[in-house]
């Protein structure tokens, strides 16, 4: 892609549980593109068997033109990006990444602020606590691990300016968060969850029984366990002029490159939002993290690297 950017490792350290913190800068020397809290690069893992595209949030401040930070958990679940990651980001070695993208982007104009992190979930809330701050907005971090010993940036938070912002919750000592502590909805709170999936389905479900409408719990995914087979269908590209049959084991993504239609694809589990396409008619079986609930009520859209079909026919602007 043309927007995309070189960028080079300047700095790596291992942090606490097995999280590998990158400082990347632009390999030609130049300043980098501004990034707002909440986003994220998509980075191009090569190498060690793999070639894969994988999203990692910005953690560092926002005001920080001359480098963008990066913290990377070595996921053993994972397809072997964050693996190969780990072994490839030596310091000086040139990454190809998108420009800084953002799909949990800060209500910052909010009353209050309260940013739920769940290991490296952390990332992103790192920088929008920056943000927050800068701003002199309301706000309180809370951060849940399994253990201070696999807590990273424990060391960045002590010198943040914000540290009395944060709080840490840690199982083995006890001190999980209570989502009965969440401040009454009515009070126009903004909740940002981020963090391993069982963990958001839990504090979205406990602000949900609470009473936050969907818009002001923010969400942000780094995978997802997604089902991707079910029932064939027809999938009509209307604008390249193609009907295919997307078969049971078979994406409607992988489908059409088989006739020969390219749809970008990165993720390839419905967290990105790359390959969203506008839906012209049929009715989509939505299996994605990235869209809303509302958005996927209006069914206007759709991820097509995951997402299937509830009727027999589709018919999408590709
Ligand atoms: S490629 Fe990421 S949502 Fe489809």
């Amino acid at each position: 892609m043309e927007d995309n950017l070189s960028l080079r490792v300047a700095e790596r350290a291992e942090d606490r549980g097995g999280i590998l913190r990158l400082t990347l800068a632009a390999s030609d020397g130049r300043e980098l593109p501004p990034f707002e809290a909440g986003a994220h690069l998509d980075i191009r893992v090569t190498g060690e068997g793999v070639d894969l595209w994988r999203q990692y949030s910005l953690c560092g401040d926002p005001r920080e033109r001359g480098a963008y930070r990066l913290g990377i958990l070595k996921d053993p679940a994972s397809r072997g990006g964050s693996r190969a990651l780990h072994a490839l980001a030596r310091p000086g070695a040139v990454i190809e990444a998108s420009a800084p993208r953002n799909h949990f982007a800060l209500a910052e104009a909010a009353p209050r602020s309260i940013l739920l992190a769940g290991g490296v979930g952390v990332t992103p809330m790192l920088a929008m606590a920056h943000r927050l701050h800068a701003l002199g907005r309301d706000f309180e971090l809370h951060y849940c691990t399994r253990s201070r010993a696999v807590t990273a940036f424990l060391e960045e938070i002590d010198a943040a300016p914000f540290r009395d912002r944060v709080r840490f919750h840690h199982d083995d000592e006890g001190t999980l968060y209570d989502p009965a502590a969440l401040p009454a909805p009515g009070e126009g709170a903004h909740l940002y969850v981020c963090g391993p999936q069982g963990f958001m389905d839990w504090l979205i479900e406990a602000a949900e029984r609470a009473g936050y409408p969907s818009e002001r719990i923010h969400r942000e995914y780094f995978s997802a366990d997604v089902e991707l087979s079910g029932d064939s269908f027809e999938v009509e590209a209307r604008a390249s002029g193609v009907t295919v049959t997307v078969g049971p084991d078979e994406t409607i993504a992988k489908a059409l490159e088989r006739v020969g239609i390219a749809v970008e694809v990165k993720c390839e589990e419905g967290v990105c939002g790359t390959c969203l396409t506008t839906v012209l008619e049929g009715l989509p079986d939505h299996r994605d993290v990235f869209l809303t609930p509302e958005e996927k009520a209006e069914n206007a859209e759709m991820t097509v690297c995951c997402s299937r079909a509830l009727s027999a026919r589709l018919v999408l602007d590709i």
